[in-house]
């Protein structure tokens, strides 16, 4: 397969080799479309109070209201089924069902996500939820300091086994945490995302006490329920710029940073030395069997995808070529780092099934008078990477599933809702949600794939 083909050029439903019980899903997370900030007893998050500060959020936008998912979660349910999707990724809000992030649980939190996991499984639709998908509870991050506080731990499995004691039986995979790098990075080293800390020193704690919150959570959800338990990670390949020595140690080294930081302590049991030794005084403070906790058999692997990063050590950087294009986000297409990205994790950490928990694009969307958005870029996005997907699968990666991110436009964090990531559009004025071109290319592809599993193909 050719990653230049014109995509266009080709049945968008061409025969994929996927394996016949392929998950075909989308995903959202709670802050992003729920809205209902104050309502039913929630308790803040920082990305609620992250929004009231003056220049956080680029249009000064907040989500108190999102895409009022929480009132309408029946009819977006709707949506998915009428894409044909079999399952479907959503993230619980812990301070909705456990408004200080300790102690008092918030029944009417509870069950908003029982009836959604209903609504989904009566349409066909396996829920797979994430327990933290960025939105801490505010008291948490007032009265012990949120991620940098070691007690986090414990207070994390609580609420973890909870969701799990609750729901366990109904959902079909429970991830803890959704992309702890951006997590630590964004929101503790530059500032970009909520709590809005500057500290690489308090990064570097920060994403440890993430992996031992995620350890501690796994046991303690393993106590509980028998379904799939994992974590979701954001992976976004480096590359070096030129064939340079000093262009390949910096490529290895932001490797080391995003994705070995994660990927080493989870599977292996220990950090990386060279990012360790680059830390140096900044390198996180880890107590005797943190790692074993940190290293729990996982049943799947969540991986985040959308683009890669070259890396170049010229000043100013070389710009990345885009040969593909670029999205709104700026970011480069680039999907045959996902094939070879995920034969890479293959070869180097015999992971468990993996999953595609996110991949997707911004796009200047337009709902024109006639009522359809036009996004050719979104679908020959999809194409590309349902192909690149397909090559690793065809060359030995276990994976299992894809969610497309995201099921409708939402709230892009630090973006507010001036990009438009969605299958759906949404008018933020009405609420209402119009299925975009490539709602309709997905859902012919969903289905497509669908008639040849019927027979046999
Ligand atoms: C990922 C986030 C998700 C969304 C996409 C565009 O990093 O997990 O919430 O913002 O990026």
């Amino acid at each position: 397969m050719n990653h230049n083909d014109n995509p266009s050029a080709s049945n968008p439903c061409d025969a994929q080799p996927f394996p016949p019980d392929f998950v075909w899903g989308s995903s959202t997370s709670a802050q992003q479309i729920e809205g209902a900030a104050a309502i039913d007893g929630r308790g803040a998050s920082i990305w609620d109070a992250f929004c009231a500060e003056p220049g956080r959020i680029k249009d000064a936008s907040n989500v108190d209201i999102a895409c009022d998912h929480y009132h309408r979660s029946a009819d977006d349910v709707a949506l998915m089924h009428w894409l044909g999707l079999n399952a479907y990724r959503f993230s619980i809000s812990w301070s909705r069902v456990q408004p200080q992030g300790r102690g008092a649980w918030n029944e009417a939190g509870f069950a908003f996500y029982d009836q959604l996991i209903d609504q989904l499984l009566q349409a066909g639709i396996t829920p797979h939820a994430t327990l933290y998908h960025w939105d801490l509870p505010l008291a948490l991050d007032r009265d012990i300091g949120g991620w940098l506080s070691r007690d986090i731990a414990e207070h994390f499995a609580d609420y973890a086994a909870e969701v799990a004691r609750r729901f366990g039986d109904r959902l079909a995979s429970i991830a803890t945490l959704n992309e702890p790098w951006c997590v630590a990075t964004l929101g503790y080293e530059t500032g970009q995302f909520a709590p809005g800390h500057t500290s690489r020193a308090e990064a570097a704690q920060v994403s440890h006490h993430l992996l031992l919150a995620h350890g501690r959570a796994m046991q303690a959800m393993r106590a509980q329920t028998g379904t799939g338990l994992g974590v979701v990670l954001n992976h976004t390949p480096p590359y070096p710029a030129e064939p340079t020595e000093a262009d390949r140690r910096a490529a290895r080294l932001n490797d080391g940073l995003t994705t070995r930081w994660y990927m080493d302590p989870v599977f292996l049991g220990q950090y990386p030395a060279d990012v360790l030794e680059h830390l140096g005084a900044d390198a996180p403070r880890v107590e005797t069997g943190d790692l074993d906790a940190i290293r729990q058999p996982l049943d799947f692997l969540g991986i985040n995808f959308y683009t890669r990063k070259l890396v170049s050590t010229r000043v100013p950087p070389l710009p990345a070529p885009g040969a593909l294009g670029f999205t709104d986000m700026g970011w480069e297409i680039y999907p045959l780092a996902l094939t070879q990205h995920l034969l890479r994790i293959t070869r180097e950490y015999t992971p468990p099934p993996i999953y595609i928990t996110e991949n997707g694009m911004a796009n200047p969307d337009v709902l024109l008078a006639d009522g359809r958005v036009h996004d050719v870029g979104r679908i020959n996005y999809l194409r590309l990477h349902l192909q690149a997907l397909a090559q690793a699968i065809a060359q030995g990666a276990d994976v299992r599933g894809y969610f497309y991110w995201s099921l409708l436009d939402n709230f892009e964090w630090d973006s507010g809702y001036a990009k438009r990531f969605g299958l759906f559009h949404t008018d933020y004025a009405t609420q209402q949600r119009t299925a975009k071109d490539s709602a309709h290319w997905y859902r012919e592809f969903i289905a497509t794939h669908a008639k040849q599993r019927g027979q046999g193909v």
